[in-house]
């Protein structure tokens, strides 16, 4: 499959066989993560795996998020979750100065982190789904995520129990979303 292919091929995964995921594929997940590029090289993220009974509970309860709203009606059944949680990043003073904020780049380099890992599960024969929504408190109250530490995306990791043909992408058209040498 070239890269094209895999490109077409990836999709979201909302249904999971009961089948565990093991700890040796799950970090190779987070390695494609680590290995990714980030501004300054500040790598400003952590990875959290959650794949043990008591840790996906309280997974799933923070999938819900105050008022009952959430992305993950399915979540019960996800046999793992990577949760990738936004930590101060060190960049150039001159970044620094202009923007007048450190994390200026932290959410472009945890979405480039995602993808990777996202390509790595599909290389591994898993499938994901990006989660962007879950309950700050809960996650600090659960998982000890240091106060002010934004979790930014979950991961929802396993073996796709969807139909095997990937369904057609919705995409914009590319002339909505691409010009030459102006807006
Ligand atoms: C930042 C982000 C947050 C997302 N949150 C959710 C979510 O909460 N629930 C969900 O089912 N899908 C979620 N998705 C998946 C998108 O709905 C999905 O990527 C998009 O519809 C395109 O479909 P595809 O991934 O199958 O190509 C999220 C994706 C991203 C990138």
């Amino acid at each position: 499959m070239d890269f094209m292919q895999a490109l077409q091929a990836r999709e979201s995964c909302r249904a999971y066989q009961d089948k565990p995921v093991s700890r040796e594929q799950l970090l190779k997940i987070v390695e494609a993560g680590r290995l990714s590029p980030s501004g300054c090289n500040a790598q400003p993220w952590k990875f959290i795996i959650i794949d043990e009974p008591e840790a996906k509970a309280k997974m799933s309860d923070a999938l819900v998020v105050e008022g009952g709203a959430t992305g993950c009606p399915w979540r019960d059944s996800v046999p793992a979750f990577i949760a990738l949680v936004e930590q101060p990043a060190k960049v150039m003073p001159a970044v620094k100065e202009y923007y007048g904020d450190t994390q200026r780049f932290a959410q472009g380099d945890i979405g480039m982190a995602a993808m990777n890992m996202c390509y790595e599960a599909m290389d591994l024969g898993l499938s994901t789904c990006v989660l962007g929504m879950c309950d700050q408190a809960k996650m600090e109250q659960y998982f000890g995520v240091p106060e002010g530490h934004e979790v930014r995306m979950v991961l929802a990791v396993g073996y796709s129990a969807e139909d095997k043909e990937p369904r057609a992408k919705v995409r914009k058209p590319l002339e909505e979303v691409c010009s030459f040498n102006k807006w």
